[in-house]
């Protein structure tokens, strides 16, 4: 099936501690830090006017995914489909547009209640160009943000969502323990020649984000990452190692708000001409060993 969806376009994060993000994301992650008037953050990688947009709130989770489509008949398109399956469409006002930094946009949400915008006419800001604090460089364009993975409950509606309603095609399965002693299935959907920009993972945690992938144009790019990640001090969910499906190198550091975040290079980029639903039984060709996060400090008990 065709869809109107081309990309991940941006993400909102809700976030309980900006300070801590600042220093993860700036000094870290090499992502450009622009605070906006109503206190919000603006993170980008690219000429986007914003791909990350972190809200203070007490959730630290993801409050929403922006996918981007070519033009207005294809938003169109995409509300209408939406509809025939049933699925409450909110076309939002010129407002709420303005402050996504888009042309137009319309709110939905997937079977389990995540939040989900569809928008063309992102902001380019070609006057004031995107500089890493850091140096790296993004891959983005046609391939969009990164990639979004989510925990779900009910996988098989979630998949029947993004694939027959959403027109997501599938990559991959990943049949595997990514966390030793818990056997799960993670699926892998694509909607351009990133080899997934979202996965569906059926894990038992209490956020709606298992992580959000970024990808650096050098193999270096990674390594001065995990350097600065190491120097700063910032667990490792998963150490660097290259996944068996997309081919990602890449490592995991925790965010400050408990979810990860992917930092890689070197992603597959699948021909849909040619390319056949794989199977495999191993997250990872090498390396992403599991190391568990630090249990938060106990609180004082107050009497
Ligand atoms: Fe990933």
């Amino acid at each position: 099936m065709s869809s109107e969806v081309e990309a991940l376009g941006y993400i909102g994060l809700e976030v309980s501690d900006l300070v801590a993000w600042r220093v993860f994301a700036e000094e870290e992650l090499g992502l450009q830090w622009v605070p906006r008037d109503d206190g919000t953050i603006d993170l980008r990688t690219d000429q986007y006017a914003t791909r990350i947009r972190l809200h203070v709130g007490p959730r630290d989770d993801l409050a929403y995914a922006g996918w981007e489509v070519k033009d207005g008949a294809a938003l169109s398109a995409l509300a209408a489909r939406l509809e025939r399956a049933g699925v409450t469409v909110d076309r939002a006002d010129a407002a709420v547009a303005a402050d996504r930094r888009v042309h137009s946009l319309i709110r939905f949400t997937d079977p389990e209640g995540n939040a989900h915008e569809a928008f063309f006419g992102p902001l380019q800001k070609t006057n004031d160009p995107f500089v890493s604090p850091a140096g790296a460089r993004f891959k983005t364009g046609r391939q969009g943000l990164g990639h979004l993975v989510l925990a779900c409950r009910q996988k098989a509606t979630m998949m029947e969502f993004f694939t027959e309603t959403l027109g997501f095609r599938l990559s991959d399965h990943i049949n595997t323990e990514v966390v030793p002693g818990r056997p799960i299935e993670i699926s892998f959907l694509r909607c351009n020649g990133r080899h997934h920009s979202l996965a569906l993972a059926p894990v038992p945690i209490p956020k709606k984000i298992v992580h959000l992938m970024v990808e650096v144009t050098t193999i270096d790019d990674v390594g001065r990452a995990l350097d600065r990640c190491m120097k700063g001090g910032r667990h490792l969910t998963f150490t660097l190692g290259r996944h068996s499906n997309d081919e990602m190198l890449s490592f995991y550091p925790l965010t400050p708000s408990g979810f990860d975040v992917e930092y890689g290079w070197g992603g597959l980029e699948v021909d849909d001409e040619s390319w056949h639903v794989l199977t495999h039984d191993t997250n990872s060709a090498w390396g992403h060993i599991y190391q568990r996060p630090p249990k938060p400090a106990k609180l004082e008990s107050v009497a």
